[in-house]
């Protein structure tokens, strides 16, 4: 079942921010505010019917009357940027999920350090004008391949963030690489770290931090697309039952948790299906999930991500 929640949106204003980069700036239809969000939440936009994409909202809460989204141009594209870097006009009539944070500050941080790569800066652009309102303690480090491919490059280096940020760019006359230990000092119980960006460089950061004693908890990131494979030729079949019934179900090779049970009439909300989004998050009442989404932090045994996650015990028990 895909969410059905959706809200009309028109696009206010559409514009050239770098290179392959462009931004949307959605209002309601006929006027008036959206729902209410939360510094690192993201949309779905349905880019044309059946097609559905999730962007992070740019500004932070309340800067705007609509939602600000920036949509990088990807080669690699399953047609989701292409459409809305090519098709999509001023003007135009586009339907959007309420906004959902699976990429939340922590409010008791007394700083916070946000590491950008590429288009993964939307959410953390939020998160970094929210703190600086909150008078929060951060720095923003952004990473991109040049000056010319940094989204809002000019609007956050003469802004009011600029005394926080720290542009670190592969090409370029000023090319400075990104030292990440520096950028995340001695592990400090005080500090939360936040990263988004393609899986490498957050892989990359997890793994350095973690090197360097930081603990799991502290680290947060979110992946802006699906880039793990949700699959594999191990996969095994297991069973899952459903608490408030009883009912037991087989999930064989190759098929979802949430196709099998919508096939029986239990419909779980899904948006990507690829472990992204966060919608079909689901609480595990016994057993022991498979990971393979990119929402979780991978250890949590008391939810899971029926889309795409699977099992490690023969049957799992969901909270339905
Ligand atoms: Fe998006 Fe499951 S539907 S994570």
């Amino acid at each position: 079942m895909m969410n059905t929640d959706w809200i009309s949106v028109c696009v206010a204003s559409k514009r050239s921010i770098a290179e392959d980069i462009q931004s949307f700036d959605l209002t309601a239809v006929g006027g008036g505010a959206l729902p209410a969000y939360t510094a690192g939440a993201h949309i779905d936009i349905e880019v044309r019917p059946g097609l559905v994409r999730q962007y992070s909202l740019c500004q932070a809460p309340g800067e705007a009357e609509g939602y600000r989204i920036a949509v990088l141009r990807d080669p690699a594209s399953r047609g989701g940027s292409t459409a809305m870097h090519d098709v999509l006009r001023e003007g135009d009539v586009v339907r959007i999920s309420v906004p959902r944070n699976h990429f939340e500050l922590e409010p008791t941080a007394a700083r916070s350090v946000l590491l950008a790569g590429g288009i993964g800066v939307t959410p953390l652009l939020c998160m970094a004008e929210q703190l600086q309102r909150d008078g929060k303690d951060f720095v923003l480090h952004y990473c991109a391949r040049s000056r010319a491919r940094a989204a809002f490059h000019d609007d956050v280096a003469n802004g009011e963030l600029a005394a926080h940020v720290r542009f670190h760019f592969d090409e370029g006359p000023d090319a400075s690489r990104l030292d990440l230990a520096g950028a995340l000092g001695a592990p400090s119980a005080e500090t939360h770290v936040y990263v988004c960006g393609p899986s490498g460089f957050i892989d990359w950061v997890f793994s350095g931090a973690e090197a360097m004693g930081w603990p799991r908890a502290q680290l947060h990131r979110e992946y802006f697309s699906a880039e793990a494979p949700t699959a594999s030729v191990d996969d095994e079949a297991f069973d899952v039952r459903i608490a408030s019934t009883g009912a037991t179900y087989a999930i064989p090779c190759g098929r979802s948790v949430t196709d099998v049970l919508a096939e029986h009439g239990i419909d779980i909300p899904v948006s990507c299906q690829q472990g992204v989004c966060g919608t079909c998050i689901t609480r595990v009442l016994e057993g022991e999930p498979d990971h393979r989404d990119l929402v979780l932090m991978g250890d949590e045994m008391d939810e899971f991500a029926p889309c795409c996650s699977r099992s490690r015990t023969p049957v799992l028990v969901l909270d339905l």
